[in-house]
């Protein structure tokens, strides 16, 4: 066990840009070799807790004694765009129990498994549409516009009864919140985003449809909850995190493929293994790379004390490479047994959408294989720009032809 009571005399950044999109910054290879937990520094000098082993960070993302509530005093920020928009409410992700499970025993229901399999016929034919479009403009085409970003938007649309015809209004603000180049901008895109779906729920108070937001609506108006505030916090982090991660997830997922020819042949040979791959590459590329929670009580594990009040990283690419869990864990393999990786999470924060997200990856993924068996790069690989480290990882634009 190292000695982790003192600060590493050169000490690790977090987070760090990627230097391969698909596999965690080099940076980080000191702390994969610290498991299962390692000190880093935020952008403001602080030093955090990362957690880097695979049984800790279960054991850790299910204790009640790490907080979520991103209003705490001390609760560490990776990058000053987060320390800006703080003070808001964020449903779900940003609260503890027990007000965490009343919000997500409203939200259950709309996302289980049942619903995603529901849901699948018309998924199919949002995919099969975009295809249709991109073939009979192109090639060549960005894949990201033409495909990644309309799936999730188009899907998270119909099933929250958001209007589509808005989507380029909603995706700016939401890039601009995740990624906008300073805490002002974050700021503005997040009021912005709040005043469109504050309108949208007064317009559906007088107009029902029959999208989630309209059962949220009808549950407030029999139950009193959830308030309007609460409403609305979980308005949008449903409409942010429903279409931003898994088109990142799309596109990197396009390009890990494209980058490893024998395992795409093989994909394309044999569409059963569908599953085990979306199940593979989210294991890979683990895009939401770095959990954030805060110790509230003294915890004592790995031979060391979280003092209540440190910041806890979970790095996502780190820990789902652990090599306890995964032989050779830097490699694309669809036939380990990939399952129990954390990109979703864990623990009572694990991801509402995960169903949702695992079918889209699925019909996506998988009719865009089938439809354009020549799909390749349109650019150096090295050339095509990604995200930086300090949020959700995917490609910027992703240039193909076939
Ligand atoms: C492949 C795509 C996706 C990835 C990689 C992903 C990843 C994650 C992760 C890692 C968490 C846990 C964060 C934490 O514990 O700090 C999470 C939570 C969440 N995700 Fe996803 N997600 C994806 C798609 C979706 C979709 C499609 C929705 C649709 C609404 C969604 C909604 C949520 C919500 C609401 C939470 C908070 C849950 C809670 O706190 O109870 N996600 N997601």
């Amino acid at each position: 066990m190292p000695d982790l009571t003192t600060e590493p005399s050169q000490p690790v950044a977090f987070p760090q840009d990627r230097s391969c999109p698909y596999h965690p910054p080099t940076g980080y290879d000191p702390v994969r070799a610290t498991r299962p937990l390692a000190r880093v520094t935020l952008y403001d000098g602080r030093p955090v807790w990362l957690v880097t082993g695979h049984a800790l960070a279960r054991e850790l993302l299910t204790d009640p004694r790490l907080s979520t509530d991103r209003n705490r005093d001390g609760f560490p920020v990776t990058t000053p765009r987060f320390a800006a928009i703080r003070d808001r409410t964020t449903a779900l992700l940003g609260v503890d129990d027990p007000e965490h499970r009343t919000q997500r025993r409203m939200m259950i229901p709309s996302f289980t498994l049942k619903r995603a399999t529901e849901l699948r016929p018309q998924i199919q034919r949002t995919v099969d549409g975009l295809l249709d479009e991109m073939i009979a403009q192109g090639p060549p085409a960005d894949l990201v516009a033409a495909f990644a970003l309309p799936v999730p938007s188009m899907v998270i649309c119909a099933l929250l009864g958001v209007p589509y015809a808005d989507h380029e209004f909603f995706e700016e603000q939401s890039r601009l919140l995740l990624r906008g180049p300073s805490a002002a901008v974050a700021q503005d895109a997040r009021d912005r985003l709040e005043a469109y779906l504050s309108d949208l729920i007064d317009h559906k108070r007088k107009e029902p449809g029959d999208g989630v937001l309209d059962d949220l609506i009808q549950q407030q108006q029999r139950e009193g909850r959830p308030g309007r505030a609460e409403l609305l916090a979980l308005a949008v982090i449903l409409l942010v995190a429903g279409h931003e991660t898994t088109a990142n997830m799309i596109s990197l997922g396009t390009y890990t493929l494209l980058q490893h020819p024998d395992r795409l042949a093989e994909l394309r040979a044999d569409p059963a293994l569908l599953p085990a791959a979306v199940e593979e590459l989210m294991r890979l590329l683990s895009i939401a790379d770095g959990l954030l929670r805060q110790a509230t009580e003294d915890i004592e594990v790995a031979g060391t004390t979280i003092r209540a009040g440190d910041g806890v990283v979970f790095s996502t690419s780190v820990i789902n490479r652990d090599q306890d869990v995964y032989a050779a864990p830097d490699t694309l393999d669809f036939h380990r047994p990939a399952r129990h990786h954390i990109a979703f999470g864990f623990g009572i924060h694990q991801c509402l959408g995960q169903n949702l997200a695992r079918t889209e990856l699925e019909l996506a993924l998988g009719s865009l294989v089938q439809r354009l068996p020549t799909l390749r790069l349109a650019a150096p690989p090295e050339e095509i720009p990604f995200k930086p480290g300090d949020t959700i990882q995917g490609m910027l634009e992703l240039p193909v032809t076939w």
